[in-house]
């Protein structure tokens, strides 16, 4: 039996690993552990929860404002006992948090190989998303697995050099989640509060836009809040201080805003697919609403995730306010813009990513 350990730490790591780790346990070829860093404590243990996995390690590294030196330094030298101890065959790790690139390193070091799911998305802009481009980049060139979401990313990896017996195109994960979470019969009381009303969902807290972006970001949606008496707007707000700081600044004592605690993920995706559209600056929620067909208003300059603008779902607008605004406020005003925005397609697969990469490691490992 070949023992698979995976590592993950932030929320989007959770939902994106969590099918994963049930398709393993699910199997009998495979004996699989899964250690957390914590780089998230709530919002990891929220998602655990929904999908009822438990962590055998758990190196619990968060704290309050933590820097990119502190999780990368905790998380090195506090899952080195759990590498030597457990000796897995192979470390799963995903996307491009400083839990990835800290729990890959580890592997390098060790010389332990490593299976990166949701490999090679690439901006080619080292500083953005900081420093997650960065983060995936590295993965890149010590993993043995490179699960690929798309096509394009495949394609990212080929022309990097990686060889394409490495390489594996599987669809994202994210899609196996959304699958069994979304209802048709779902009740929540923030939904009642917003029905009759057209609903904006929300998120933000890439470590680029704090600051005065996120201020320009929250100036705007606060405008078009008061400017449209027909639209309601949901923040369930990271947990991030130096986002609900601005938030609170920005946003508090508007009646048709409402922000929330951080949702779990039954939630949140419920949440989605009763909205008209979302303004984001996450990566994950790129990949969710298109399949949901929702207009997505991405909040940044750059995005690792092109198949939803090609597919005309996502539109990048920035952080600058007039921008933000005036684009939300089209797609509020014009029907025909909305409509051109809102079909859904699914660039990230059929929901089977999970199976695919664990027969992968079934057919090379075994
Ligand atoms: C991290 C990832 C980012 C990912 C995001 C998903 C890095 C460098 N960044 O960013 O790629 O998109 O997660 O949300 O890996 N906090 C809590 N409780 C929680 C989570 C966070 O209190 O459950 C607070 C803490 O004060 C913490 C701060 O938020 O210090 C920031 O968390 P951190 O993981 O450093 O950065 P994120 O912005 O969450
Ligand atoms: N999400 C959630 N609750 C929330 C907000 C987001 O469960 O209140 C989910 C969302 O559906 C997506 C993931 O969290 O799957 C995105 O995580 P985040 O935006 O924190 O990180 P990113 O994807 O930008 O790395």
């Amino acid at each position: 039996m070949k023992k698979v350990l995976a590592v993950f730490g932030t929320r989007p790591e959770a939902i994106k690993m969590c099918p994963v780790v049930l398709e393993l346990r699910n199997s009998s070829d495979f004996d699989t552990r899964v250690c957390v860093t914590g780089q998230h404590r709530q919002m990891l243990d929220q998602v655990l929860d929904v999908f009822n996995v438990k962590a055998d390690y758990d190196l619990a590294v968060m704290h309050e404002r933590q820097t990119l030196f502190d999780i990368t330094t905790h998380i090195l030298n506090r899952i080195k006992p759990v590498l030597e101890l457990e000796k897995p065959d192979v470390v799963l790790v995903h996307g491009d948090t400083s839990t990835t690139f800290a729990a890959a390193l580890a592997c390098f070091y060790l010389q332990i190989p490593v299976g990166h799911v949701e490999a090679g998305l690439r901006t080619y802009d080292i500083y953005a998303p900081f420093p997650e481009e960065f983060n995936r980049r590295t993965v890149s060139i010590v993993a043995r697995y490179n699960f690929a979401p798309t096509t394009t990313a495949r394609d990212h990896l080929l022309a990097e050099g990686i060889p394409s017996e490495k390489i594996f195109v599987t669809g994202n994960t994210v899609i196996d989640a959304l699958k069994t979470t979304i209802k048709e019969n779902y009740v929540h009381p923030d939904l009642q509060w917003a029905e009759g009303s057209r609903l904006i969902l929300m998120t933000a807290h890439r470590r680029e836009n704090l600051g005065e972006p996120l201020h320009r970001m929250f100036r705007a949606v606060r405008r078009i809040a008061e400017n449209f008496p027909d639209v309601k707007i949901i923040y369930p707000i990271h947990m991030n201080p130096a986002v609900r700081e601005v938030a609170d600044m920005e946003l508090r004592g508007c009646d048709r805003i409402r922000l929330i605690e951080p949702l779990d993920v039954l939630d949140f995706h419920n949440f989605m697919a009763r909205s008209v559209l979302v303004l984001t600056d996450s990566g994950g929620i790129q990949e969710e609403a298109p399949a949901l067909g929702k207009p997505v208003l991405v909040m940044r300059e750059t995005t690792e995730r092109p198949e939803g603008i090609d597919a005309g779902t996502l539109k990048l607008v920035g952080t600058d306010e007039e921008t933000i605004y005036q684009t939300c406020a089209e797609l509020l005003l014009d029907q025909d813009v909305y409509n051109a925005m809102s079909h859904a397609v699914n660039p990230y697969g059929d929901g089977n990513a999970a199976k695919r990469i664990v027969k992968i490691l079934r057919e090379t490992l075994i």
